[in-house]
């Protein structure tokens, strides 16, 4: 009520999902290439499409008469309380589209309480945005690096900083086929974008026999051409950093695979839950609880690896009918997040319906910060929590507890 009385238009000059891509993408209009990197899917986009249009195949029954009137969206993640479900998905290279980039979206997750994911890609380093994300809560996502002593080292920042769960990402080992990138040449990395957590991490800095750069942004704009030029130019900074981006590139999305045998090295090394980010069928799910993970993230990289994928929607409606997955999620042993897709509150209710405990935000949030920067992700943030928050009561639902699981109650199968 207080949004439709306030008559002043939002920071991003809308809250519709569809209309924050278009005017995310005019702001961006002078450098397409990185709007296209966020936008963007593997292949045709089919499998970006199919996670959206399986929405549709689960429509929610609204219940009248029930007094809903005092609402909570609390939940219960790892062993710590948080007042909603949602975490914000981990997402790379944020300085392409704003200058602020990853500071703004953990400044404003941690306004909101929303668990922030800092990427392996991330523009700053994990000391600046443990910073800007102050008090907020924050998990860590890993390129799991080729080298295990690189690995350590990030490991041993991430605790350092406050980083409390680990989310380790296993369908990016090599980066899917996004002809929108290839078309315009365009991969952040190979522009020594993308790598600042790289250069502050005194390890893989070792290696080239470099001091560690923290805390900084780097010495050249995070705009590709821009990059290009001064690189043609011989700007030894920038052809420093273009240098170490081709072989971060090399050590966390290498091409080589890991095993499962190999995630025993991350359970050994790192004290608080590791979640496994990338499962997409019953089987992987079953096998990530039989290894002693602590949690997954049921996602399909926003379609961006595999075109022609299932819809993400589909696959954790999978997961969640199986007996096992379900057993250790009641006893408190295994976390189920969902991503790929989520745009608005009844997308957030029925994946808590079908069995998530958590959903992750990923494009909306981006679009916000190329928009108005951190305001404009907050804005995001929070009236995605409104919008769901407000469906809850509408379907006449005091709290998540609920929602969870009530598939039959709350939902319908529609052709
Ligand atoms: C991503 N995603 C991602 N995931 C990850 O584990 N590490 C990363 O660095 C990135 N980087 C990244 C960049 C961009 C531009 C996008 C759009 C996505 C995937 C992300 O965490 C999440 O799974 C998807 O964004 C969810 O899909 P939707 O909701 O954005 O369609």
């Amino acid at each position: 009520v207080q949004l439709y009385a306030s008559r002043k238009p939002p920071h991003c000059g809308s809250l519709n999902p569809d209309k924050l891509e278009d005017i995310a993408r005019e702001k961006c209009k002078e450098r397409l290439d990185a709007y296209m990197y966020i936008f963007g899917s593997a292949g045709t986009s089919d499998t970006h499409h199919a996670n959206r249009k399986y929405f549709d195949h689960w429509r929610i029954v609204p219940r009248m008469l029930v007094d809903a009137t005092e609402r909570s969206l609390e939940t219960n993640l790892f062993g710590v309380k948080y007042p909603s479900p949602l975490v914000l998905s981990p997402i790379g290279v944020q300085g392409i589209v704003h200058p602020d980039a990853e500071l703004a979206t953990a400044s404003a997750a941690s306004k909101c309480s929303v668990p922030y994911i800092m990427s392996s890609a991330a523009t700053r380093s994990m000391e600046a945005i443990a910073k800007a994300s102050g008090d907020g809560p924050r998990w860590y996502q890993l390129y799991w690096p080729k080298s295990n002593d690189i690995t350590l080292s990030l490991l041993k920042r991430a605790k350092a900083n406050g980083y409390t769960a680990l989310v380790v990402t296993l369908d990016t080992n090599i980066l899917g086929w996004r002809p929108h990138d290839i078309d315009t040449a365009y991969l952040p990395f190979l522009h020594g974008v993308g790598i600042q957590n790289a250069v502050a991490d005194p390890v893989f800095m070792a290696r080239f026999g470099f001091e560690a750069i923290p805390d900084e942004r780097p010495p050249f704009p995070y705009e590709a051409r821009k990059v290009d030029k001064a690189f043609s130019e011989g700007d030894e900074d920038v052809k420093k950093h273009v240098l170490l981006g081709k072989s971060w590139l090399a050590e966390a999305n290498s091409g080589e695979f890991k095993t499962w045998e190999d995630v025993d090295f991350l359970l050994a090394n790192w004290e608080g839950p590791v979640v496994l980010k990338g499962i997409q069928t019953v089987a992987d799910a079953e096998k990530a609880l039989d290894i002693g993970a602590h949690g997954i993230v049921v996602s399909n990289h926003g379609g961006r690896q595999v075109d022609g994928a299932v819809p993400s929607l589909w696959a954790l409606e999978q997961i969640c009918s199986s007996p096992k997955i379900r057993a250790a999620q009641e006893s408190g042993k295994f976390t189920v997040i969902f991503d790929s897709g989520i745009r608005t509150g009844s997308d957030g209710i029925k994946a808590i319906a079908l069995g998530a405990q958590a959903i992750g935000l990923g494009r909306p949030y981006m679009h916000g910060l190329t928009i108005a920067g951190e305001a404009g992700a907050e804005e995001v943030v929070r009236s995605f929590l409104g919008d769901m928050e407000v469906t809850m009561g509408l379907i006449g639902k005091k709290s998540l507890s609920e929602v969870w699981y009530k598939r039959e109650e709350i939902l319908q199968k529609s052709d």
